[in-house]
């Protein structure tokens, strides 16, 4: 067995701290921040690279798409369809715990990633002052599920962050116990009527109170068995996926991964060359995308080994593959 150092990265939020914070996320590493629901995996939410990592880190089988952090209601709406009921709940909920799933805009900063390959994106202003500080220093917004590895509960201290995710995260940014405890309430405001995707610390009563009758629906919550029937949407491409693909037909586009490419596709994007899987899982949504297309009869998709993120990865493309 090899030993690893046991002292953990754990520090109170000194202005020195907020600043190695902002270096290391600059880097597209990651950073524990307490939040007043739970402590948050945070990572630059506009570098896929940096997104990945968070998914690496938690050892999850799937991307669920994750919630990106605000310092403000302004710079919210640079990246969403913003809409009326939107600002009447923004108006009186935040900042706090409440979540809203809405459209992305055209011109969103945000990886796609962090939407799972949507086109909604989940969103929400913390109700703490550590939390707003780190983005506020760094400047951009901040992807962040719950910092607890896969099938854990969530963490509302900075030790329990550290006992579940050890050396995986570079700093964990000491706020204390979180006040509320329970992770926010995610509302689906691209639906309608509006649905509850998961009941967290605003109640539902108090967001009728605002806008009248909401839908629930929590079959979407992560690291539950789901019934087909009612699940998370996900990502599909309109032309057919053909997957494990050793060769590649004239009129497929062709989606390589590895350094030996089959040659003859009528486009072909690399997932990653030297066979890194967090540059495959940065890259997967977006080159989907860019090769579905009407002159593609097909995407042919080389083999992901089923390993660590190629499972997440894999996972992703047997959905979207489903007729
Ligand atoms: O309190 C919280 O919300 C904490 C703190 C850190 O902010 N974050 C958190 O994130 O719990 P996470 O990733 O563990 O949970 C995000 C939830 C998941 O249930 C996910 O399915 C849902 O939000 N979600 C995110 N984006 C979505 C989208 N575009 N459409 C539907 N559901 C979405
Ligand atoms: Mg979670």
């Amino acid at each position: 067995m090899t030993t690893t150092p046991t002292t953990a990265p754990i520090a109170p939020a000194t202005a020195a701290v907020i600043a190695e914070a902002c270096r290391i996320l600059g880097a597209g590493r990651l950073v524990a921040i307490p939040t007043e629901t739970v402590y948050g995996l945070a990572a630059d939410a506009t570098n896929d690279h940096a997104v990945a990592r968070i998914f690496e880190a938690k050892g999850r089988p799937h991307f669920n798409p994750l919630i990106v952090h605000y310092a403000s209601t302004d710079s919210v709406r640079r990246d969403v369809e913003w809409d009326d009921a939107a600002a009447r709940l923004a108006g009186r909920f935040w900042p706090g715990p409440l979540t809203f799933v809405l459209r992305r805009r055209a011109d969103c900063r945000i990886a796609l990633l962090a939407s799972a390959g949507l086109d909604t994106l989940a969103v929400r202003v913390p109700d703490h002052a550590v939390a707003r500080a780190v983005i506020e220093s760094f400047g951009r917004p901040l992807a962040a599920p719950s910092a607890n590895r896969s099938g854990e509960v969530s963490p509302t201290t900075a030790a329990h962050v550290w006992a579940s995710m050890g050396r995986s995260v570079d700093l964990i940014i000491d706020g204390g116990p979180c006040r509320v405890g329970v992770e926010s309430t995610v509302l689906d405001l691209s639906a309608a009527p509006p649905v509850i995707l998961r009941p967290g610390g605003v109640p539902r009563e108090a967001i009728e109170a605002i806008m009248g009758p909401v839908g629930e629906d929590d079959s979407g919550i992560d690291d539950r068995p789901r019934s087909p029937g009612r699940m998370l949407r996900h990502y599909a491409t309109a032309r057919p996926l053909r997957l494990e693909a050793r060769d590649v037909r004239g009129d497929e586009a062709l989606l390589a991964f590895g350094p030996e490419v089959p040659r003859g596709a009528r486009s072909t994007l690399n997932l990653s060359p030297a066979r890194d899987l967090v540059e495959a899982a940065a890259n997967l949504f977006a080159m989907l995308r860019a090769l579905d297309r009407p002159d593609h009869a097909a995407i042919a998709v080389m083999p992901i080994p089923d390993a660590g993120l190629g499972r997440a990865i894999n996972d992703r493309l047997r959905r979207a593959a489903e007729p």
